[in-house]
């Protein structure tokens, strides 16, 4: 086993260095406090690896990504959504058998306890979907209060598919509340992907039907979001799991972590920036330079990422999709023109060249999701539901793994020990 020496004032210490199956290499500073009484400290965890995990391989420097050993790219092409949630969560691509079995078992538990209409009624229509996602996905718990016995797999599989079964029911619902539509449940007729759409969008006293183009758009969507290693918000599901808090309640946190428009909630703000740039007369270098300037707060919304130093596998895919799909569906958007035109000149320029930033996941699938009917405030929800496999199959990895609570240190930098002072004395 190779071995990394870290020379602390003179002082040698060794630590063994842990490899991956992709030769992704680790020094494993488990014992670096106990020996040399110092921590490593790492803002952000750019450079922390929190856990060994066997679920998603991601080369951001060569722009790869792969679930369970298969390519994002044959992933998106050949298989539907709930194939790749089995294979993420349980590790294999299903049989038939084996599918048919997960899908029956998640419409079997798809049904919501009645009570859970009045805690979505108590919000008002104004609230922004993935606050009230998360609310009622934390809710689930005091109607389903049982924790779950990790030891036993069955208890493991009724939880995964019953977050499965009920999670699609409650951001459907979270759309039918803001549009003053009847809440509604599914057809089990109906593929998983068909019938989270049929839910949305399905009005009163309507038969419901839908464009094939539509499906096939969002199922590769979901598929293209269903996870992504250790991002914010599934390290937040595994951090929150950690401390044997339930699977709701992990996702419940995973949810809130994704809203933010530095991780999730970038593609709203994506296509809020396209429109602003559209409104304003469409000049992109004017807003070029703003995402240049330091003094401006102003970012590239669908810009950049943590991980990906060269182009992300999954925008490449979405941006040959918008064309696609736009195209099948006559829909003829504008700010599609706009984006295309902000990455070109993004990939021209010295600043984005030498921050090596391109787009990311975010910057087209709003366009998609717009073009396929689906709300501005409804797109990082359409995230959520992706990622939900993901998250899943993070927490079940982190308790089968047995993995210690998450408890990071740090370096104190406040007052030293001082006097009290009486209230009168201050
Ligand atoms: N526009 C302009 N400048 C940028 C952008 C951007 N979108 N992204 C990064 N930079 C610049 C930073 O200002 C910094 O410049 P400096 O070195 O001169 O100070 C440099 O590039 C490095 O950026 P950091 O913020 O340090 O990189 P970090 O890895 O911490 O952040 C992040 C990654 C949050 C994704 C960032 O690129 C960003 O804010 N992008 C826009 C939001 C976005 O699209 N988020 C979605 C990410 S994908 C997802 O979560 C699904």
């Amino acid at each position: 086993m190779s071995k990394a020496t870290i020379e602390i004032n003179g002082k040698k210490y060794e630590f063994p260095i842990v490899e991956g199956t992709e030769n992704e290499q680790g020094i494993d500073i488990k014992k670096l406090r106990a020996e040399a009484g110092v921590i490593t400290l790492d803002r952000g965890y750019k450079n922390t690896g929190s856990c060994e995990s066997a679920i998603t391989f991601l080369n951001g420097e060569e722009g790869v990504l792969r679930y369970r050993g298969y390519s994002i790219e044959s992933l998106a092409e050949k298989a539907d959504f709930l194939e790749v949630a089995y294979l993420l969560i349980f590790g294999e691509l299903p049989t038939k058998t084996q599918l048919d079995k997960f899908y029956a078992d998640i419409k079997e538990e798809s049904a919501v306890d009645e009570e859970m209409k009045k805690i979505l009624d108590g919000f008002p229509k104004s609230a922004h979907p993935m606050g009230v996602l998360s609310s009622l996905t934390s809710a689930l718990i005091a109607f389903n209060p049982s924790s779950v016995n990790v030891e036993s797999e069955e208890d493991m599989y009724k939880a995964i598919v019953k977050i499965l079964g009920k999670f699609p029911v409650l951001a459907a619902w979270t759309l039918r509340k803001k549009n003053s539509l009847p809440l509604n449940y599914g057809d089990d007729t109906l593929g998983y992907v068909e019938n989270l759409h049929k839910m949305m969008f399905e009005k009163p006293g309507k038969s419901y039907s839908v464009d094939k183009a539509v499906i096939e758009a969002l199922d590769k969507l979901l598929i293209l979001h269903a996870d992504h290693e250790q991002n914010c918000s599934t390290s937040t599901v595994r951090m929150v799991g950690s401390s044997h808090a339930g699977l709701f309640a992990s996702i419940s946190a995973g949810i809130s972590a994704l809203w933010g428009p530095l991780h999730g909630g970038a593609n709203q703000a994506v296509i809020e920036m396209l429109e602003r740039i559209k409104e304003d007369g469409g000049d992109t270098k004017k807003f070029m330079a703003k995402a240049k300037d330091k003094d401006d707060p102003f970012r590239l919304m669908g810009f950049g990422h943590r991980v990906y130093k060269n182009f992300d596998p999954r925008a490449k895919i979405i941006k040959k999709s918008a064309d696609e799909v736009l195209g099948q569906l006559g829909v003829d958007d504008p700010v599609l023109e706009i984006a295309k035109g902000l990455e070109k000149e993004a990939l021209e320029d010295q600043y984005f060249v030498d921050r090596k930033l391109y787009p990311n996941v975010d910057f087209y699938s709003g366009i998609i999701y717009r073009a396929l009917g689906i709300p501005v405030e409804m797109f990082t929800v359409m995230f959520a539901l992706g990622r939900l496999p993901g998250w899943i199959a993070q927490w079940r990895e982190m308790r089968l793994m047995k993995e210690p609570i998450g408890r990071p240190r740090q370096i104190y930098t406040g007052t030293n020990l001082r006097e009290f002072k009486e209230v009168d004395k201050r």
